[in-house]
């Protein structure tokens, strides 16, 4: 007898990811299919996608050129081992991915996430300085309100209290410096704010308290995406780079968001003129089709790992899916497409017209900052093509009114993203002005009937 627990309408059994599981349950936003910039849903309802999917869909969905190539190599070779064993496409992606940055960053190590690239980021940190013969640098350092993904070490050097706080003692020796989110300086900045250079010296202070002989690396996001957009002030990352530099401390930029083009470059490392030692990576890589991650590291850093017997595997790491030659197709075809289309530079500044194809970067943060003045909103921020819009709390219940703007929002056809009460907005990359249109357009609606 069938189980008849078993249905396509029982959505019990599935516990699903930072979600709110009852409240979803109740009345669930079911995407059903996807084209260009919309979904469609359940109920057959265009849905505008404001956000990439969860910031990864830069190409726009179901392109057609990674469509195929996913297709074909499922049916050509749908799998092969990562471990002593490889397959032509991951070494192509490798030399395509490394040719985008500038030299020293030449080496890639593929992972299957962000999370799982920090992960990776974070391993190669520490065992680099014990190869180098400073076994005694094993401290991390991240900064608060850093997302870093979800795994023992991402949590360890992130900074949002919810993620942590449930798990024990996490990663021992890892410390924080202070977020560079300064609302009573920088509010309504267009671009990259004016104040905060000094939330950098945070560092130094963190260093001396610890030693520098001690402490392995630091990772930051280059704009901290998932705590709702927090662009980093004139000449901060470039002071965090020069700390580090001093005390022989490695810099690793989380770009599990920024990279791929949402800033307007191909990467933060191109928008700040900023190079990390490392780079983690995942989200773009593939327009969110496969999933994928990878970390970039610098030659210094993989010529470090090289030697002793060449029978011996040089580090103890890595995934069964490493480099799976479907996350590999799609990512090629992605590269393809983004050179093709010019999107990794489409969030660009240009003070050309709008619609002339060039960089929509000025349309965006014009159409965004229009938004000033409407209930509630106590900021606007945006770099790229990324935004944020800020409202205040409702006293005694922190999140609500921003995650009834998300229903809302969703009601009327535009998928918005919410961190505590801050709309977060990053459309696929193939946005047109028509569509920032109909998300600013949306918004105002929401905001003005908003509790
Ligand atoms: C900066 C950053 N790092 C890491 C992650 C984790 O990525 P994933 O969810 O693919 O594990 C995210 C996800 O949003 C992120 O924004």
């Amino acid at each position: 007898m069938a189980d008849t627990r078993v249905s396509t309408n029982n959505l019990d059994s599935f516990w699903m990811p930072f979600t709110a599981n009852r409240q979803f349950k109740q009345d669930p936003r079911m995407l059903v299919s996807a084209k260009g910039m919309y979904y469609k849903n359940a109920e057959g309802r265009q849905i505008l996608d404001g956000t990439a999917g969860l910031w990864c869909v830069n190409a726009g969905h179901a392109r057609p050129k990674i469509v195929e190539a996913i297709a074909t190599q499922a049916g050509e070779l749908d799998y092969a081992p990562a471990f002593q064993m490889g397959h032509p496409k991951a070494f192509e992606l490798a030399s395509r991915l490394t040719a985008m940055l500038p030299s020293p960053m030449d080496h890639v190590f593929f992972t299957n996430s962000g999370s799982e690239s920090v992960e990776t980021a974070l391993k190669i940190a520490l065992a680099y300085h014990r190869a180098k013969g400073n076994g005694s640098k094993f401290r991390l350092l991240g900064r608060e309100r850093g997302y870093h993904g979800v795994n023992f070490g991402g949590i360890s050097v992130g900074g949002i209290v919810s993620n942590r706080k449930m798990f024990g003692t996490l990663l021992t020796g890892v410390d924080h410096i202070r977020h560079t989110h300064d609302l009573e300086r920088n509010a309504f900045t267009r671009g990259v704010p004016e104040h905060g250079e000094e939330f950098a010296d945070d560092l130094e202070q963190v260093i001396t308290l610890h030693d520098p002989s001690t402490i392995a690396a630091l990772i930051v996001e280059p704009v901290a995406g998932s705590t709702g957009v927090l662009i980093p002030p004139k000449g901060y990352l470039e002071k965090l780079r020069a700390i580090c530099d001093k005390h022989d401390i490695l810099l690793i930029f989380d770009e599990v968001i920024t990279g791929f083009g949402r800033l307007g470059t191909p990467f933060a490392v191109d928008y700040f003129g900023v190079m990390p030692d490392l780079i983690t990576t995942a989200k773009g890589i593939t327009s969110g089709t496969v999933p994928m991650g990878a970390v970039f590291l610098q030659k210094k850093i993989y010529d470090a790992f090289m030697n002793g017997p060449e029978h011996v595997i040089e580090f103890f790491h890595g995934y069964t899916y490493s480099g799976h030659p479907l996350a590999c197709a799609a990512a090629l075809a992605t590269l393809d497409t983004y050179a093709e289309e010019g999107l990794l530079t489409k969030g660009a500044m240009d003070a050309d017209e709008p619609g002339d194809g060039k960089g929509l970067g000025t349309y965006w943060q014009t159409a965004l900052h229009s938004l000033r003045g409407m209930p509630h909103v106590i900021d606007i921020r945006n770099i790229g093509l990324v935004g944020a819009i800020e409202l205040e709390s409702i006293p005694g219940a922190p999140t609500k009114r921003a995650f009834n703007a998300f229903l809302k929002a969703y009601e009327k056809g535009v998928m918005i993203r919410t961190t505590g009460d801050i709309i977060a907005l990053s459309p696929p990359l193939i946005v047109e002005d028509h569509h920032i249109d109909e998300i600013v357009a949306t918004l105002a609606m929401v905001l003005k009937d908003l509790e």
